[in-house]
């Protein structure tokens, strides 16, 4: 299939998400998440003060939201749009929110993620995420499953 001559564009270059892009960020979301966070859940995530950053190319075609408290920080959320996947930004961003978790005090970050994700196993994988456990039931219907919860550790014990 031809692509949009933007796609070939496409830059690594992360802003930190408005309020405004939230439209943008749902959309991307339904089309990549079999339970997709809500417009309330993003917009909480900003009021909140998260790490919430895009890429935009002009419209939205990545997120990404992490939370950090007592040394930890948490990724909640990580996305790129499936027509720029597979081209390196899920890996220059996960990158990006590691060296920002760090610069900002945390020890560590954790997340959870699906058994069945294979391309964000393989992701993490790839940037030395190691298995910290399992929490039984963790993603709801209509895709219900358990999480693996994966860490990388910034300092050793
Ligand atoms: C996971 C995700 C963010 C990766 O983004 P991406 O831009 O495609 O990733 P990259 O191009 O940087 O690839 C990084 C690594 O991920 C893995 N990967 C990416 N796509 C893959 C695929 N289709 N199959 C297997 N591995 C894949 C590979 O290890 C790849 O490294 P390599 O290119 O050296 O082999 C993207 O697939 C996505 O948005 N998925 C839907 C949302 C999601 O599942 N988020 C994670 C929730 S925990």
């Amino acid at each position: 299939m031809a692509r949009r001559p933007e796609e070939f564009t496409r830059a690594f270059s992360p802003e930190r998400m408005m309020l405004s892009d939230i439209s943008e960020v749902v959309a991307l979301e339904q089309s990549v998440s079999p339970t997709p966070w809500s417009k309330t859940i993003f917009t909480d995530c900003l009021k909140a003060g998260y790490e919430c950053w895009v890429l935009r190319s002009p419209e939205v075609f990545g997120y990404l939201i992490f939370a950090s408290a007592a040394q930890e920080s948490h990724l909640l959320n990580i996305a790129i749009h499936p027509d720029s996947q597979g081209r390196g930004f899920g890996s220059s961003f996960l990158e990006f929110a590691i060296s920002l978790a760090a610069k900002e005090g945390a020890d560590r970050l954790f997340l959870e993620v699906r058994p069945s994700n294979s391309s964000a196993r393989a992701l993490y994988q790839k940037k030395d995420f190691r298995f910290l456990g399992r929490r039984p039931n963790y993603y709801g219907r209509p895709a219900k499953e358990d999480a693996l919860v994966l860490s990388l550790e910034f300092k050793p014990d």
